[in-house]
């Protein structure tokens, strides 16, 4: 049997991860799951539940019960849910509930692009290709403040500067499953990059890699 092709693309905050793995994914023929979510929708529920979010056991006890279905929510991709997806993804007992499923996704025939913070270190060390995407806190920050005002709202740059460096500091200083790029990962900057670019420069990764293993 064929072994199933994983690509894992891991990074920081508003790096352009999803748009990347979104365009390989279909570039590829693969299934994409953005892992993000997951951990957004946990703290998502928290808070509107009133629920404590340093409450680990809770917390895990919620990740080990999620619903797909909830993954559909509206109010997921906004700044207020990455934040509290980065405090709940601290906890060890929710890291651990939701192992199986992203396995379990990668290792469905024919494979899968997943992106997040821990795919090639921790949840598919096996993958095939590891891309670690990055760029400087600045141009991410810009990123995101053009993104939002794209969509006609006015945010302040250093505001959102200061959101992007504070959750780098959590997602790269937690104990379990650190933000850190795997020995094998290849690391792209995309700083000077746009979305075509990065999307080049991924396929050339992917295009090597598949003829290294060949
Ligand atoms: O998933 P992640 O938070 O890493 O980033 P994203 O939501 O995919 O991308 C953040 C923003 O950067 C989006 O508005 C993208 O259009 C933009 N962008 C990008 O993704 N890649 C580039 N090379 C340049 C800009
Ligand atoms: O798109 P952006 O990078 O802003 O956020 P995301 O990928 O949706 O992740 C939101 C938060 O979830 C991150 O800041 C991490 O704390 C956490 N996360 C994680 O710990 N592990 C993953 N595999 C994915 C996300």
């Amino acid at each position: 049997p064929i072994r199933p092709f994983v690509v894992a693309i891991d990074g920081p905050a508003a790096a352009g991860k999803g748009t990347l793995a979104t365009a390989l994914a279909a570039h590829l023929g693969l299934p994409y799951l953005d892992t993000g979510l997951l951990y957004r929708t946990i703290g998502k529920i928290m808070a509107d539940r009133g629920w404590d979010l340093d409450d680990g056991e809770l917390a895990g006890q919620l990740a080990g019960a999620l619903d797909p279905e909830d993954l559909k929510r509206p109010d997921l991709r906004g700044r207020e849910a990455g934040e509290l997806a980065s405090r709940v993804a601290v906890h060890p007992q929710v890291r651990a509930a939701l192992v199986d499923f992203q396995r379990g996704f990668a290792a469905t025939p024919p494979g899968a692009v997943l992106d997040g913070r821990d795919i090639g270190t921790v949840i598919c060390p096996e993958a095939q290709v590891k891309i670690f995407v990055t760029a400087s806190a600045e141009v991410r920050a810009r990123r995101r403040t053009d993104e939002l005002a794209a969509k006609g709202r006015s945010v302040d740059y250093a505001r959102i500067l200061d959101e992007v460096r504070e959750r780098d500091a959590r997602d790269s200083s937690r104990a379990t499953a650190p933000l850190k790029a795997a020995d094998d990962a290849v690391v792209l900057d995309t700083s000077t990059l746009d979305r075509d670019g990065a999307l080049a420069a991924a396929l050339a990764i992917v295009a090597a890699k598949r003829a290294a293993v060949a």
